[in-house]
């Protein structure tokens, strides 16, 4: 019997893919580079199972059915290249290759591009979830040849997470490196929503004075509200998990955090596309100065901060605040999020359904959340929004979360707590909200030292002017020399 589908590296997600693939029906051939892996495989979890272990790849490409289908989940970067290359000589126009790992979105739209002008068609998919996900659903996030879409779809839909009403985490995401991008997009977020938390759980630590337990039992509290969530659902358990001395295990870990790249990537891909992604910028950050623990150690001598403690508050009441403050800062975020992938989609020909993004993200991922269901329902009512912010349903809750919000940040900022996220996203909601910034003034300046014009609030936009500042300077603009 031929396989379905043939699957390439078996690490732990390619091993875990391929029994979710099994259990929905599918009969999977696999291969790896280390061919003891494949007989481990076979012989141990796969035993008694259609799973089909081969041990070159033309072994591989002649127990699949056609039109081929050939999912590589290697590690991301040459070993990509080099698999496409030994397939390209293996399969047949028609053919199917799909790239599961953490590629970076320029390689999938190079590989698309190079896999289709040798006659196949290429998917590159993000596929968040961890091992649990790849096992029991992950959410998925394909681009690529939309020709190859119909070929995967049902493997894809049928092993994927689901949301309650059944809809699947898995819908196509676009042409090229669309997956990849919506995917990196994702990891970003990820790095937003994780330094929100920790925010929250800092004031509380060092503001509030609370124990592990005691915000064991406010996470608890919020992940009944509308930040029900898979990550604060985790930094519940994480708050009430304790050491073999009966000590909460988070008490002991070093403040230092570790990072992949996705987070820096989105940064980078923000920075290109001139949008202003501050928060998820300010949590790939954080988690650089969390890694000067050196440095700060000797800082914090230089500058005692004393006591931290916010005293003259109502504690119950500045909990509820810190909680909207959160909630408000997540709207910014994803309303950010969302901003670089429109301008993305633009830059790079995509016709991306937002919509079907949020639903891809609710559930089977790490931000997948309750709150993601009602961004559905913004690009649902408005495919065209253009900022999450102007959706009437987020634009209420925001109006509604402002003042503790501003409550907040101003107390973090009055004892010392750093709060880079929370303070971020406020100041960027202020400045989008603010009809006059004091760029007329920073054009002044350009035009000052380097004749770069301005526009007037007394001309129609597109006419440029040159000011004399010094009368010495000339009139010559530098757009006129520069041209
Ligand atoms: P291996 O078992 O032979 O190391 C995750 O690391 C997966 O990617 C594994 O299946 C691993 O194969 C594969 N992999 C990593 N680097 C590779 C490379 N340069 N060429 C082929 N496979 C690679």
């Amino acid at each position: 019997m031929k396989a379905d589908i043939g699957l390439i590296g078996l690490a732990v997600m390619g091993e875990n893919l391929v029994m979710n693939m099994e259990s929905k029906g599918f009969t999977v051939a696999v291969y790896n580079r280390t061919t003891s892996k494949v007989t481990n495989f076979v012989e141990g979890r796969a035993k008694g199972k259609n799973i089909i272990g081969t041990y070159s790849l033309e072994e591989l490409a002649a127990n699949l059915k056609k039109p081929r289908r050939v999912m590589m989940m290697v590690k991301a970067g040459q070993a990509v290249d080099d698999f496409i290359e030994k397939l390209l000589a293996v399969l047949e126009p028609g053919d199917i290759i799909i790239d599961g790992g953490n590629s970076h979105f320029p390689d999938t739209i190079r590989r698309t591009a190079y896999v289709e002008s040798k006659g196949l068609l290429y998917i590159g998919c993000g596929v968040s979830g961890g091992e649990e996900g790849a096992l029991n659903g992950p959410s998925l996030m394909p681009g690529g040849s939309p020709a190859a879409w119909p070929h995967v779809k049902d493997v894809f839909q049928a092993i994927c997470a689901k949301v309650e009403d059944g809809s699947p985490c898995c819908d196509w995401v676009g042409e090229n490196g669309a997956g990849h991008f919506v995917k990196m997009v994702h990891n970003g977020i990820e790095y937003g929503d994780m330094q929100l938390i920790c925010e929250a759980y800092q004031l509380m630590r060092d503001g509030l004075g609370m124990s592990a337990d005691e915000m064991h039992d406010v996470f608890t509290a919020w992940n009944k509200t509308e930040l029900d969530s898979y990550l604060i659902e985790i930094t519940r358990d994480i708050l009430a998990y304790k050491d073999t001395d009966g000590e909460p295990i988070v008490n002991k870990i070093l403040d230092t955090a570790g990072q992949k790249g996705t987070g820096k990537w989105t940064g980078i891909a923000a920075l290109d596309e001139g949008v202003p992604l501050t928060l998820i910028g300010e949590a790939v950050f954080a988690r650089c100065l969390s890694a000067m623990k050196g440095e700060r150690v000797e800082a914090a001598k230089v500058f005692p901060k004393g006591d931290t403690t916010i005293s003259d508050v109502d504690k119950k009441a500045f909990i509820e605040d810190i909680r909207k403050a959160l909630y408000a800062s997540k709207i910014i975020s994803y309303a950010q999020g969302y901003t670089l992938m429109r301008a993305a989609a633009k830059t790079y020909g995509w016709n991306l359904n937002y919509g079907g993004i949020a639903l891809m993200w609710r559930g089977g991922c790490i931000i997948r959340s309750v709150f993601l269901g009602k961004i559905k329902d913004a690009y649902t009512n408005n495919p065209n929004l253009e900022n999450l912010l102007l959706d009437p349903y987020f634009a209420d809750a925001i109006k509604g979360l402002v003042p503790a919000w501003r409550n907040v940040v101003a107390e973090a900022v009055r004892h010392g707590i750093p709060m880079p996220a929370f303070s971020s996203a406020l100041a960027y909601f202020d400045g989008y909200t603010t009809e006059k910034l004091p760029a007329n003034l920073l054009q002044a300046q350009r035009d000052y030292f380097g004749a770069h014009t301005y526009e007037r609030l007394d001309s129609p936009r597109g006419e440029f002017f040159h000011t004399n500042w010094t009368g010495h300077g000339g009139d010559t603009a530098a757009s006129t020399y520069t041209a």
